[in-house]
Protein backbone atom coordinates (compact mmCIF):
# COMPACT_ATOMS: atom_id res chain seq x y z
CA UNK A 1 0.00 0.00 0.00
CA UNK A 2 1.38 3.29 -1.02
CA UNK A 3 0.71 5.87 0.76
CA UNK A 4 0.86 10.07 0.54
CA UNK A 5 -0.17 11.95 3.72
CA UNK A 6 -0.72 15.90 2.56
CA UNK A 7 -1.94 18.93 4.86
CA UNK A 8 -0.12 22.19 6.07
CA UNK A 9 2.17 22.67 8.54
CA UNK A 10 1.34 21.51 11.93
CA UNK A 11 -2.03 19.44 10.27
CA UNK A 12 -0.76 16.33 12.06
CA UNK A 13 1.07 14.49 9.65
CA UNK A 14 4.05 13.22 11.91
CA UNK A 15 1.89 12.36 14.84
CA UNK A 16 -0.80 10.35 12.16
CA UNK A 17 2.11 8.29 10.98
CA UNK A 18 3.49 7.15 13.94
CA UNK A 19 0.58 5.02 14.59
CA UNK A 20 -0.17 4.20 10.73
CA UNK A 21 3.33 2.69 9.92
CA UNK A 22 2.61 0.57 12.80
CA UNK A 23 -0.34 -0.15 11.85
CA UNK A 24 0.14 -1.71 8.52
CA UNK A 25 4.14 -2.42 9.39
CA UNK A 26 5.36 0.22 6.04
CA UNK A 27 8.27 2.86 6.07
CA UNK A 28 7.53 6.20 7.15
CA UNK A 29 9.44 8.27 4.62
CA UNK A 30 9.47 11.97 5.72
CA UNK A 31 11.86 14.39 3.66
CA UNK A 32 11.64 17.03 6.79
CA UNK A 33 12.48 13.90 9.00
CA UNK A 34 15.38 13.28 6.55
CA UNK A 35 16.57 16.86 5.98
CA UNK A 36 16.63 17.85 9.63
CA UNK A 37 18.83 14.66 10.08
CA UNK A 38 21.18 15.33 7.55
CA UNK A 39 21.29 18.96 9.00
CA UNK A 40 22.21 17.37 12.44
CA UNK A 41 25.32 15.19 10.63
CA UNK A 42 26.60 18.41 9.07
CA UNK A 43 26.21 16.44 5.42
CA UNK A 44 26.63 18.78 2.40
CA UNK A 45 22.99 18.12 1.95
CA UNK A 46 22.44 19.00 5.42
CA UNK A 47 24.32 22.68 4.90
CA UNK A 48 21.97 22.91 1.52
CA UNK A 49 19.24 22.04 3.62
CA UNK A 50 19.23 24.50 6.45
CA UNK A 51 19.39 27.72 3.83
CA UNK A 52 15.91 26.79 2.86
CA UNK A 53 14.51 24.92 6.04
CA UNK A 54 15.46 27.50 8.84
CA UNK A 55 13.76 30.30 6.90
CA UNK A 56 10.71 28.22 6.19
CA UNK A 57 10.91 28.00 2.59
CA UNK A 58 10.79 24.75 0.59
CA UNK A 59 14.21 23.16 -0.41
CA UNK A 60 14.58 22.90 -4.29
CA UNK A 61 12.60 20.50 -6.25
CA UNK A 62 16.49 18.52 -7.87
CA UNK A 63 17.73 17.85 -4.01
CA UNK A 64 14.12 17.07 -3.06
CA UNK A 65 13.12 14.72 -5.71
CA UNK A 66 16.71 13.66 -5.71
CA UNK A 67 16.32 12.27 -2.24
CA UNK A 68 12.77 10.77 -2.43
CA UNK A 69 13.75 8.89 -5.55
CA UNK A 70 16.71 7.06 -3.82
CA UNK A 71 14.52 6.32 -1.12
CA UNK A 72 11.75 4.55 -2.59
CA UNK A 73 14.14 2.01 -4.74
CA UNK A 74 15.14 1.20 -1.02
CA UNK A 75 13.75 -2.88 -0.80
CA UNK A 76 11.61 -1.99 2.02
CA UNK A 77 9.71 0.45 0.14
CA UNK A 78 8.51 -3.52 -1.81
CA UNK A 79 5.86 -3.97 -0.11
CA UNK A 80 4.28 0.01 0.38
CA UNK A 81 5.39 3.24 2.08
CA UNK A 82 3.86 6.47 3.82
CA UNK A 83 5.19 9.67 2.40
CA UNK A 84 5.29 12.41 4.57
CA UNK A 85 5.59 15.91 3.52
CA UNK A 86 6.15 14.77 -0.22
CA UNK A 87 4.85 15.85 -2.77
CA UNK A 88 4.67 19.48 -1.88
CA UNK A 89 5.40 21.04 -5.53
CA UNK A 90 3.76 20.02 -8.98
CA UNK A 91 7.05 19.67 -10.38
CA UNK A 92 7.34 16.90 -7.54
CA UNK A 93 4.42 15.32 -7.97
CA UNK A 94 5.07 14.64 -11.75
CA UNK A 95 8.38 13.82 -10.90
CA UNK A 96 7.00 10.94 -8.15
CA UNK A 97 4.29 9.81 -10.95
CA UNK A 98 7.37 8.62 -13.52
CA UNK A 99 9.14 7.58 -10.14
CA UNK A 100 6.14 5.23 -9.32
CA UNK A 101 6.03 4.43 -13.02
CA UNK A 102 9.20 2.92 -13.24
CA UNK A 103 8.64 1.08 -10.44
CA UNK A 104 5.72 -0.67 -12.12
CA UNK A 105 3.78 0.94 -9.30
CA UNK A 106 1.19 3.49 -8.61
CA UNK A 107 0.56 5.75 -5.65
CA UNK A 108 -2.79 4.12 -3.65
CA UNK A 109 -3.84 6.88 -0.96
CA UNK A 110 -3.43 10.52 -1.13
CA UNK A 111 -4.76 11.67 2.06
CA UNK A 112 -5.09 15.49 3.30
CA UNK A 113 -5.59 16.24 6.37
CA UNK A 114 -7.67 19.68 6.54
CA UNK A 115 -6.93 21.76 9.42
CA UNK A 116 -8.08 25.60 9.80
CA UNK A 117 -5.34 28.26 9.38
CA UNK A 118 -6.34 29.74 12.95
CA UNK A 119 -5.05 26.40 14.79
CA UNK A 120 -2.00 25.68 13.34
CA UNK A 121 -0.20 28.23 15.02
CA UNK A 122 -0.84 27.06 18.56
CA UNK A 123 0.25 23.67 17.45
CA UNK A 124 3.34 24.23 15.97
CA UNK A 125 4.47 26.55 18.81
CA UNK A 126 3.53 24.02 21.23
CA UNK A 127 5.26 20.92 19.75
CA UNK A 128 8.10 18.73 21.52
CA UNK A 129 9.65 16.17 19.95
CA UNK A 130 12.03 13.58 21.75
CA UNK A 131 15.80 14.23 20.87
CA UNK A 132 15.77 9.98 20.72
CA UNK A 133 12.73 8.57 19.09
CA UNK A 134 11.64 11.29 17.10
CA UNK A 135 7.85 11.17 18.91
CA UNK A 136 5.62 14.41 18.69
CA UNK A 137 3.88 15.84 21.58
CA UNK A 138 1.96 19.08 22.52
CA UNK A 139 2.69 20.94 25.88
CA UNK A 140 -1.44 21.84 26.01
CA UNK A 141 -3.22 19.07 23.36
CA UNK A 142 -0.85 16.24 23.85
CA UNK A 143 1.31 16.48 26.72
CA UNK A 144 4.15 13.80 28.05
CA UNK A 145 3.26 12.32 31.14
CA UNK A 146 6.83 14.00 32.62
CA UNK A 147 7.62 17.52 31.71
CA UNK A 148 10.34 17.63 28.49
CA UNK A 149 10.54 13.37 28.87
CA UNK A 150 9.44 11.33 26.10
CA UNK A 151 6.86 9.08 27.25
CA UNK A 152 8.25 5.91 25.32
CA UNK A 153 12.33 6.34 25.41
CA UNK A 154 12.44 8.57 28.40
CA UNK A 155 14.78 11.31 25.98
CA UNK A 156 14.75 15.09 25.81
CA UNK A 157 12.25 16.99 23.98
CA UNK A 158 13.18 19.91 22.23
CA UNK A 159 11.41 22.54 20.06
CA UNK A 160 12.71 22.70 16.38
CA UNK A 161 13.95 25.73 15.28
CA UNK A 162 11.54 26.66 12.53
CA UNK A 163 8.75 25.99 15.16
CA UNK A 164 8.76 30.06 15.84
CA UNK A 165 5.94 32.29 15.06
CA UNK A 166 7.60 34.11 12.47
CA UNK A 167 8.82 31.31 10.66
CA UNK A 168 5.72 29.40 10.78
CA UNK A 169 4.15 32.57 8.87
CA UNK A 170 6.49 31.93 6.10
CA UNK A 171 5.73 28.00 6.11
CA UNK A 172 1.97 28.37 5.76
CA UNK A 173 2.41 30.94 2.84
CA UNK A 174 4.64 28.39 1.02
CA UNK A 175 2.09 25.73 1.83
CA UNK A 176 -0.55 28.00 0.31
CA UNK A 177 1.10 29.09 -2.92
CA UNK A 178 3.09 25.89 -3.80
CA UNK A 179 1.67 23.09 -2.07
CA UNK A 180 -2.20 23.68 -1.77
CA UNK A 181 -2.54 23.56 -5.68
CA UNK A 182 -1.19 19.75 -5.47
CA UNK A 183 -4.97 18.83 -4.48
CA UNK A 184 -6.61 19.49 -7.59
CA UNK A 185 -3.93 17.07 -9.15
CA UNK A 186 -5.02 14.38 -6.68
CA UNK A 187 -8.62 15.19 -6.67
CA UNK A 188 -8.30 15.38 -10.24
CA UNK A 189 -6.43 11.32 -10.51
CA UNK A 190 -9.46 10.33 -8.10
CA UNK A 191 -7.40 8.79 -5.34
CA UNK A 192 -7.72 12.29 -2.81
CA UNK A 193 -9.18 11.40 0.55
CA UNK A 194 -10.42 14.76 2.81
CA UNK A 195 -9.97 13.77 6.57
CA UNK A 196 -10.81 16.71 9.35
CA UNK A 197 -7.48 17.02 10.89
CA UNK A 198 -8.98 19.11 14.02
CA UNK A 199 -10.80 16.55 15.51
CA UNK A 200 -9.08 14.61 18.07
CA UNK A 201 -5.36 12.48 17.48
CA UNK A 202 -7.18 9.27 18.18
CA UNK A 203 -10.62 9.91 15.85
CA UNK A 204 -8.03 11.23 13.15
CA UNK A 205 -6.19 7.87 13.44
CA UNK A 206 -9.11 5.78 13.79
CA UNK A 207 -10.68 7.35 10.49
CA UNK A 208 -7.58 6.99 8.34
CA UNK A 209 -7.62 3.68 9.74
CA UNK A 210 -10.72 2.97 7.85
CA UNK A 211 -10.05 4.74 4.87
CA UNK A 212 -6.60 2.99 4.13
CA UNK A 213 -8.51 -0.71 4.89
CA UNK A 214 -10.87 0.83 2.38
CA UNK A 215 -14.02 0.44 5.11
CA UNK A 216 -14.99 4.17 4.56
CA UNK A 217 -16.33 6.55 2.23
P1 LIG B 1 8.29 19.10 7.59
O1 LIG B 1 9.07 18.54 8.68
O2 LIG B 1 7.54 18.21 6.69
O3 LIG B 1 7.29 20.18 8.20
P2 LIG B 1 5.81 20.64 7.80
O4 LIG B 1 5.24 20.22 6.54
O5 LIG B 1 5.89 22.09 8.01
O6 LIG B 1 4.90 19.87 8.73
P3 LIG B 1 5.11 19.66 10.23
O7 LIG B 1 6.05 18.54 10.48
O8 LIG B 1 5.42 20.98 10.88
O9 LIG B 1 3.61 19.29 10.69
P4 LIG B 1 2.88 17.90 10.79
O10 LIG B 1 1.74 17.92 9.86
O11 LIG B 1 3.83 16.74 10.71
O12 LIG B 1 2.30 18.04 12.26
P5 LIG B 1 2.62 17.20 13.61
O13 LIG B 1 2.05 15.84 13.49
O14 LIG B 1 4.03 17.34 14.00
O15 LIG B 1 9.20 20.03 6.68
C1 LIG B 1 10.13 20.94 7.29
C2 LIG B 1 10.89 21.71 6.23
O16 LIG B 1 11.66 20.79 5.41
C3 LIG B 1 10.05 22.50 5.22
O17 LIG B 1 9.69 23.77 5.73
C4 LIG B 1 11.02 22.59 4.03
O18 LIG B 1 12.02 23.55 4.27
C5 LIG B 1 11.68 21.21 4.05
N1 LIG B 1 10.93 20.23 3.23
C6 LIG B 1 10.32 19.11 3.69
N2 LIG B 1 9.72 18.44 2.68
C7 LIG B 1 9.96 19.17 1.55
C8 LIG B 1 9.58 19.01 0.19
N3 LIG B 1 8.83 17.96 -0.23
N4 LIG B 1 10.01 19.94 -0.71
C9 LIG B 1 10.77 20.97 -0.30
N5 LIG B 1 11.14 21.19 0.96
C10 LIG B 1 10.74 20.29 1.90
O19 LIG B 1 1.67 18.01 14.64
C11 LIG B 1 1.94 19.36 14.98
C12 LIG B 1 1.59 19.59 16.46
O20 LIG B 1 0.18 19.45 16.64
C13 LIG B 1 2.23 18.58 17.43
O21 LIG B 1 2.60 19.24 18.60
C14 LIG B 1 1.13 17.55 17.69
O22 LIG B 1 1.24 16.96 18.97
C15 LIG B 1 -0.12 18.42 17.59
N6 LIG B 1 -1.26 17.68 17.03
C16 LIG B 1 -1.24 16.81 15.98
N7 LIG B 1 -2.47 16.32 15.73
C17 LIG B 1 -3.30 16.92 16.64
C18 LIG B 1 -4.71 16.84 16.89
N8 LIG B 1 -5.51 16.04 16.15
N9 LIG B 1 -5.22 17.58 17.89
C19 LIG B 1 -4.40 18.40 18.66
N10 LIG B 1 -3.07 18.52 18.46
C20 LIG B 1 -2.52 17.78 17.46
MG1 LIG C 1 5.92 16.54 10.38
ZN1 LIG D 1 11.42 9.14 22.63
Amino acid sequence: MNVIFMGPPGAGKGTQAESIVNEFQIPHISTGDAFRLAMKQGTALGLEAKKYVDQGLLVSDEITIGIVKERLQLPDCKSGFLLDGFPRTIEQAEALDKIMDSLGSSIDHVINLHVDRSLLLARLTGRRICRSCGATYHVLFNPPHTENVCDKCSGELYQRSDDTEEKVGTRLDEYLNKTAPLLSYYRNKGNLREVNGEQEIGTVAAQISLLLRGQAK
